[in-house]
């Protein structure tokens, strides 16, 4: 195998949401094969927390640059940053969510009868949207440079099965107050496989190629009777680790899945085929 098939030297890699739980370990891992990481978010705290955390942790240089996904002006400036101070685009992950809370109970507000109309919108904005716009001004760079690059979306588990929403079920709860993870996340994470193969298709020939990765729900202090009834729906019999997905975001940044576009990585335990 030719040693340098993981290689980033030398290459910007732009991560939205990269304030977030996975962002930073992208960036990790990205900056760990030689590549610049440079992590979006309308956080700035976070942000910045985040850009310090992957530098420790790589002993690399990390980039920060606060941006809203679902601003075109605010992306525009924010590659006119990277052009100017980086050189250039190689790749972009496609990360940024807003994270689709279960509700239910006494607000009942995730369950669809009651699901408001401006948090699908803004769910909706960012999750789909945000990764439209972004795709049309870091890809359409890269498809217009002449050197190609990559598109990762972080779509997940959910962008292949339903919900199971015995998961979130509360003892004691009527049936139509029981909690719910929302529409939102379902339909986000399908349409984003459908951006993956119309890009992956749309500019093949402009060697931007584009993938999904499909990762199972992380590891994350969830309480115990939660995770006991996902282990089940899981072969593996577990949560996935936080670093997990490390190796499958290098994979499918790097010239080691040249010959590939259009597809997803299912990284989730064997969930989706159970
Ligand atoms: N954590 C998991 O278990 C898991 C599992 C499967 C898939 N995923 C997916 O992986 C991705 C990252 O997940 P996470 O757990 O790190 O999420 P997270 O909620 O921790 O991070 C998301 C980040 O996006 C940022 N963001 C929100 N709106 C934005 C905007 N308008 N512009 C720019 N940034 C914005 C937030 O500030 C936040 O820092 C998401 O797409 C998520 O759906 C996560």
């Amino acid at each position: 195998m030719n040693p340098g098939l993981f290689d980033l030297s030398g290459k910007c890699f732009v991560i939205t949401g990269g304030g977030g739980l996975l962002g930073p370990r992208h960036a990790i891992a990205i900056a760990r094969q030689g590549g610049l990481p440079v992590l979006m978010d309308i956080e700035k705290e976070r942000l910045e927390a985040a850009r310090k955390s992957v530098e420790s942790a790589a002993k690399k240089p990390c980039a920060a640059l606060v941006a809203d996904v679902t601003q075109e002006p605010s992306l525009k400036a924010a590659l006119d940053h990277c052009l100017e101070k980086f050189g250039g685009i190689a790749g972009l992950i496609n990360n940024a969510a807003i994270d689709a809370k279960v509700g239910g109970g006494a607000s009942g507000l995730t369950r669809l009868e009651q699901f408001p109309l401006d948090q699908w919108n803004r769910e909706m904005a960012v999750g789909l949207t945000g990764a439209f716009l972004c795709s049309r001004i870091f890809g359409g760079h890269m498809a217009a440079s002449g050197k190609g690059g990559v598109i990762l979306n972080i779509a997940s588990d959910l962008a292949l099965i339903a919900p199971d929403q015995r998961l979130y079920r509360q003892e004691g709860v009527a049936e139509d107050q029981q909690p719910v993870k929302p529409v939102t996340y379902s339909v986000i994470k399908h349409a984003l496989i459908g951006l993956t193969r119309y890009l992956a298709t749309y500019w093949a020939s402009k060697n931007v190629r584009v993938n999904a990765l499909c990762p199972g729900g992380v590891k994350n202090k969830q309480p115990e009777e939660f995770l006991r009834r996902i282990q089940n729906l899981i072969p593996l019999g577990r949560m996935a680790d936080l670093d997990e997905y490390e190796g499958a975001v290098v994979f499918l940044c790097s010239e080691a899945s040249a010959y590939m576009t259009g597809q997803l990585l299912v990284m989730d335990g064997g969930r989706s085929v159970w």
